[in-house]
């Protein structure tokens, strides 16, 4: 994300500092759900306001700065219809971000507001906002953790797909997805390989969600990775799993997929892994977001396989599954 390149630097560098005004009307029309309310017809304000239980000034306003980037189209009598980049921010669009936009502009907004103490301090900005980690908030905060399910839905969307695609499957006899969430990497690759089954694991609450749908030929497993991950299967996957935590906290999960799989059985972690010094890289921004929420952090290849070996893995190699998504190979030792 660079600032226009013509700009002069004071410009662009304001412009980069005040990113959040930005970020956070997306977040307030997302949390609204204003772009629900938007079809063909342009709607007056009063009734969005109305519908959304807002403040028709205060929307009006909020609705006139995001038209300037796209996201609303203002028409005549303060009525408003979608704008050219406003699809995705509706529920129902294929492409939907609503949830990503809400998971980062609620309580994760909040805690890069104390970014500083982290840089200071060394520890997640979360935990001194919230007085509990992410995931400990989010086992008290049902409605937040909804919300973060889908915006795993909306980032890594495309993601499964390609993996079932591009990973050979072929020999395997059952696949352990650790911490799978809603169980969309597993139906996918369940969908398109018969002879595999699965075991999908996560906390209690991702696994009751995906109760609702689950994927073919897949146990369901409830549980938490620090303490055990279910044995019997001959291929465990963690992806966007290892990010979230510090080294030591990796090397417990690794610890535990090692006691749980057989000599000789595969392990594969996907991850963006961080690319060379000073190129644009989104791994490098995802860094500092994994630094300040959750204390985990992205790394370079060499990184997860210094992590492998603590645990009783051998990394084998990699391939890269998309331009942020590689899948780091690793043989049970
Ligand atoms: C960043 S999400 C990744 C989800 C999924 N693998 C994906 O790529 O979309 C991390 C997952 O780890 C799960 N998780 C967090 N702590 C856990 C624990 N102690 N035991 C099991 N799962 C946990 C979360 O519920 C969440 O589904």
């Amino acid at each position: 994300m660079n600032p226009t390149p013509a700009l002069p630097p004071a410009v662009a560098l304001q412009q980069l500092a005040t990113a959040y005004w930005i970020s956070q009307s997306l977040s307030v029309a997302a949390t609204l759900g204003v772009a629900d309310l938007l079809g063909a017809e342009p709607q007056p304000i009063t009734d969005l306001a109305l519908d959304t239980a807002a403040d028709p000034d205060a929307l009006y306003r909020v609705m006139r700065a995001l038209a300037a980037f796209g996201i609303f189209r203002e028409t005549d009598g303060r009525r408003f219809v979608l704008g050219a980049l406003g699809g995705p921010l509706r529920t129902d669009a294929p492409d939907s971000v609503r949830g990503f936009v809400r998971m980062v502009g609620a309580e994760q907004f909040r805690a890069w507001a104390a970014l500083e103490q982290t840089v200071r301090g060394g520890r997640p900005a979360f935990d001194a906002v919230f007085g509990d980690s992410i995931f400990g908030f989010y086992r008290h905060n049902p409605g937040p953790f909804a919300i973060f399910h889908q915006a795993m839905e909306d980032t890594y969307r495309g993601e499964a797909e390609a993996v079932a695609a591009s990973y050979p499957f072929a020999g395997f006899d059952r696949v352990l997805d650790i911490g799978g969430g809603n169980g969309t990497l597993l139906a996918a690759i369940l969908t398109g390989q018969p002879q595999l089954s699965g075991i999908l694991f996560d906390l209690d609450d991702a696994i009751a969600a995906a109760r609702a749908a689950p994927p073919p030929r897949c146990a369901l497993v409830a549980g938490d990775f620090f303490q055990a991950v279910p044995a019997g299967a001959d291929l465990h996957l963690l992806k966007h799993v290892l990010h979230d935590w510090d080294d030591s906290r990796c090397i417990t999960i690794l610890g535990n997929c090692r006691r749980a799989i057989a000599d000789n059985g595969r392990l594969v972690i996907l991850e963006a892994v961080i690319g060379p010094a000073n190129l644009p890289d989104a791994a490098k921004l995802l860094d500092l977001h994994m630094m300040a929420i959750t204390g985990g952090r992205e790394r370079s290849e060499a990184q997860y396989a210094a992590l492998l070996a603590e645990a009783g893995f051998r990394h084998v190699g990699s391939r890269e599954i998309l331009p942020e998504l590689t899948a780091i190979e690793a043989v049970a030792a």
